[in-house]
């Protein structure tokens, strides 16, 4: 919120030119240029652009049937060429626009107005094969190739995705039942994924009912997602809302998501290959999440974690009919790490577990794992928690011979439901402290004693990630 409202709003008179040769002026805010007014827009971004054009002008229709794939493809090509000028913006008018996968390029925004509805199509041949992720080895569904995503990105720099609050519909349905149904030959694509790229927003959108996860960035550094909606059905699959995976500096802000899978789901490489990669998700900043996912956490940390995850903060998390709040899932084999994560002022009502750590989640890319690979799982700092409707409270499974160590909770109040579990803290291979926390922790969490209280850390410097401003924009809705 600080971020937004510090964003400098510069008086910036737009030069824009539509498809490379017209060239127009778009004063915002100046009330006597009435057509100009109408015609222009502002948004918020990471860098703004000097050209513009219009998915209409390459031949694309938002009928909701006819086929827009080779129109995003052509707009994109082209205002690729200005990448070097000022970089370009791709405007979606209002409309519903049917398209396959398209590729993203450097310098680029894609603008959707506040009534363009994207539509995935529902045609696997409209998205690409393309390699497995390296750190994986195969796709999450299947052996072998996956179906690259719907808006896709690699190896870029400076790329926005962003609208008024405009969506993109992944009309997963049919791709769910064919899941489902084991009808895949490849890995379902995401709604979108950038990878290998740096300086990247995806902002004030609303997506709905994606294949499979929502937002990938892989490989990336420097990326900020705020101000999404996501909506997925609570029973559909893998529908997981942000997925940052071996990304260096990602702020993930002002969120609403409802899923059927993790709200957040931080990740790094999956077994043997996620640690030759050796690759860690590292400064990740979360605030302001709001969440309802019945059948997963609020934020998974895993459990593709084989690169390490460190120096995640998380704070101002809002929860409700949830399964867990923060949930740490590794097994034996992932290898990696897990380590200085900081949770505070989380509000959860109506949940299963309020902390859940799991050491044996299983899931292995093949039978080659290394059964010596062992996770470290260190310093995970939870404090200013109030639960209520809770069934039990902690559910904290460590590996043998291998305890995640230096566990700390303070100021957490658990409320619990009608008809609580009997057991509420059940705690296996950890080890820390805890300090005002309700119900009672078990015996390997000792209570630091009454009168003395103990705030768990939470780092009082900023994270890189947290200096990444937007500025105000202005462009242009139609060519004259
Ligand atoms: C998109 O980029 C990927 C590689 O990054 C490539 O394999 C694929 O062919 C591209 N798709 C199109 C439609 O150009
Ligand atoms: C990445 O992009 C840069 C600049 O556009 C290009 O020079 C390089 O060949 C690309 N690398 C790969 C692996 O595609
Ligand atoms: C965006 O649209 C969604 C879906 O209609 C809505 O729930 C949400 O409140 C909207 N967000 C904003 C900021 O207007
Ligand atoms: C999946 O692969 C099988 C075996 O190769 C093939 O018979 C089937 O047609 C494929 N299905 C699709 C949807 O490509
Ligand atoms: C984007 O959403 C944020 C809330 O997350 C809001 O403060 C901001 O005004 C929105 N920006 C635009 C350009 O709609
Ligand atoms: C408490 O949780 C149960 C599910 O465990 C749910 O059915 C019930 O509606 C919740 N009660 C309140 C007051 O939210
Ligand atoms: C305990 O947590 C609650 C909820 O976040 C907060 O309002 C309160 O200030 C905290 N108390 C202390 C002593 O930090
Ligand atoms: C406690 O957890 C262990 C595994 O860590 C499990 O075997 C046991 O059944 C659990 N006990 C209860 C009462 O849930």
């Amino acid at each position: 919120m600080e971020l937004w409202a510090s964003a400098r709003r510069s008086k910036v008179i737009g030069v824009i030119v539509g498809l490379g040769y017209l060239v127009l002026l778009c004063t915002i805010g100046v009330e006597s240029r009435k057509s100009s007014k109408r015609d222009c827009f502002e948004y918020e971004a990471i860098s703004c652009r000097a050209h513009s054009a219009s998915v209409s002008d390459f031949g694309g229709v938002g009928d909701g049937t006819t086929v827009n794939t080779q129109a995003f493809r052509a707009a994109i090509d082209h205002l690729s060429q200005f990448s070097s000028e000022g970089g370009s913006l791709l405007y979606v008018p209002p409309g519903r626009w049917l398209t396959g996968s398209f590729n993203l390029t450097s310098y680029f925004t894609l603008y959707l107005d506040k009534d363009a509805v994207l539509l995935g199509s529902q045609d696997e041949s409209e998205y690409p094969l393309i390699e497995p992720l390296p750190s994986y080895g195969r796709g999450r569904d299947a052996d072998g190739a996956r179906f690259s995503s719907l808006i896709f990105g690699n190896n870029l720099t400076d790329v926005v995705i962003t609208g008024a609050n405009g969506t993109i519909d992944g009309q997963g349905e049919l791709w769910w039942t064919k899941f489902r149904a084991g009808e895949l030959n490849y890995t379902r694509p995401y709604l979108i994924e950038i990878m290998f790229s740096t300086s990247i927003q995806i902002s004030n959108l609303t997506l709905i009912n994606s294949p499979s996860w929502n937002v990938h960035p892989v490989y990336c550094s420097n990326v900020v997602v705020q101000g999404l909606t996501i909506l997925a059905p609570v029973r559909s699959p893998n529908t997981d809302g942000i997925n940052p995976d071996s990304c260096t500096n990602t702020r993930i802000q002002d969120c609403y998501i409802v899923s059927g899978d993790d709200c957040v789901a931080v990740k790094s490489g999956w077994d043997e290959y996620g640690i030759a990669f050796g690759m860690p998700t590292k400064r990740l900043v979360i605030r302001r999440l709001t969440c309802i996912s019945p059948t997963s956490a609020v934020i998974a940390l895993g459990s593709e974690m084989s690169g390490g995850i460190e120096d995640v903060r998380a704070e101002d998390i809002t929860a409700i009919n949830s399964e867990s709040g923060v949930r740490i899932k590794t097994a034996v084999g992932r290898g990696g790490y897990v380590k200085d994560i900081y949770v505070r002022r989380m509000t959860l009502k109506t949940m299963k577990w309020v902390f859940w750590m799991t050491g044996n989640y299983g899931s292995h890319p093949d039978n080659n794992y290394d059964p010596s690979a062992i996770p470290m799982i260190q310093n995970i700092n939870y404090r200013d928690v109030v639960a209520e409707n809770v069934t039990m409270a902690a559910r904290l499974e460590g590996i043998p011979g291998d305890p995640f160590t230096g566990i700390c909770m303070s100021n957490v109040t658990i409320g619990l439901a009608q008809n609580p579990k009997k057991l509420q803290w059940n705690c296996s291979d950890v080890a820390g402290i805890t300090s005002e926390v309700t119900p009672k922790p078990c015996d390997l969490l000792p209570d630091q004693g009454q009168g003395k209280i103990r705030a768990c850390n939470y780092p009082e410097d900023n994270s890189p990630i947290e200096n990444m401003e937007v500025q105000t924009c202005s462009s242009i809705r139609n060519r004259w």
